[in-house]
């Protein structure tokens, strides 16, 4: 049986208006109508304000949506947040969540991501769960604690029967690009022997914790994924696909990876 890949666009805040994010939405629908085989999903998550152009302009073709961030509570006084409600409304599918600039910049904890991935689950939406370790706790040989950590508290309580539901996105925090926030950062890949390792110590986690189940939870692999180093990375055994930031802001760019995927 073929592999199952899934590969997200994460448009991050990198297009700015709708008009541009439609035209985008629309071209790289229309390029991967040809191309997508069944064992492939694709999406995009661009801004909120734009998602529900999106959303209108692929209703009815093979790229799916998704919102890049989203609060666990249905409805509310909650200022600058976002419901699931509005992310289904607007025809998301998947939703990233605990991606490490939300834990970053805007100290999202395991605890918080746990409930957001539960509340995606009840309303029906696809968590893309981001998990990571940072260039310190890499350096001080702190990967294997900070993703069973990671693993253990933001997949706790999670209905047995919804775990095929949620994809990995393992992004090792040093090798996302960076460059907004540190414009002289070198820009760093993990090479397929570190992205390989890494991806089989997931795969572990997820068999110890959820046993046969967490044979079959999708792990994408991000940070500065592209056209130029996807077939090394998607041609490893667990890597399931990818979520890119840079190589998926036009269907140019994102067409290569989408078909070393196919
Ligand atoms: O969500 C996507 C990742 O953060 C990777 O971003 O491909 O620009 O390094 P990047």
């Amino acid at each position: 049986m073929r592999k199952k890949f899934i590969i997200g666009g994460n448009w991050k805040m990198q297009i700015l208006n709708v008009e541009e994010a439609v035209s985008i939405a629309t071209e790289l629908a229309t390029t991967i109508s040809g191309i997508l085989t069944e064992t492939v999903d694709v999406f995009i998550a661009p801004s909120f304000n734009a998602l529900y152009s999106v959303g209108q302009a692929i209703k009815g073709t093979k790229l799916k949506l998704a919102g890049q961030n989203m609060y666990f509570r249905d409805k509310g006084a909650f200022t600058g947040e976002i419901s699931p409600d509005s992310l289904l409304d607007a025809g998301c599918e998947y939703v990233i969540l605990g991606h490490s600039e939300r834990r970053r910049i805007f100290g999202e904890s395991d605890a918080v991501i746990n409930q957001k991935v539960k509340k995606a689950l009840e309303k029906g939406l696809k968590p893309v769960l981001c998990i990571g370790e940072t260039a310190k706790e890499k350096e001080e040989g702190h990967t294997e604690t900070v993703l069973r950590t990671q693993i253990d508290e933001s997949m706790a309580d999670i209905p047995r029967e919804q775990l095929n539901l949620i994809t990995i996105a393992y992004e090792p925090v040093w090798a996302i690009n960076n460059k907004f926030l540190n414009p002289n950062s070198e820009i760093k890949t993990a090479t397929p022997e570190e992205a390989e390792k890494n991806h089989i110590f997931i795969r572990k986690l997820l068999i110890n914790k959820f046993g046969d189940e967490g044979k079959n939870i999708l792990i994408q692999y991000g940070g500065s994924m592209k056209a130029s180093n996807c077939e090394g990375l998607l041609n490893i055994g667990e890597i399931n696909g990818g979520l890119i930031g840079g190589a998926s802001l036009s269907a140019e760019k994102l067409k290569p990876i989408i078909e070393a995927a196919v």
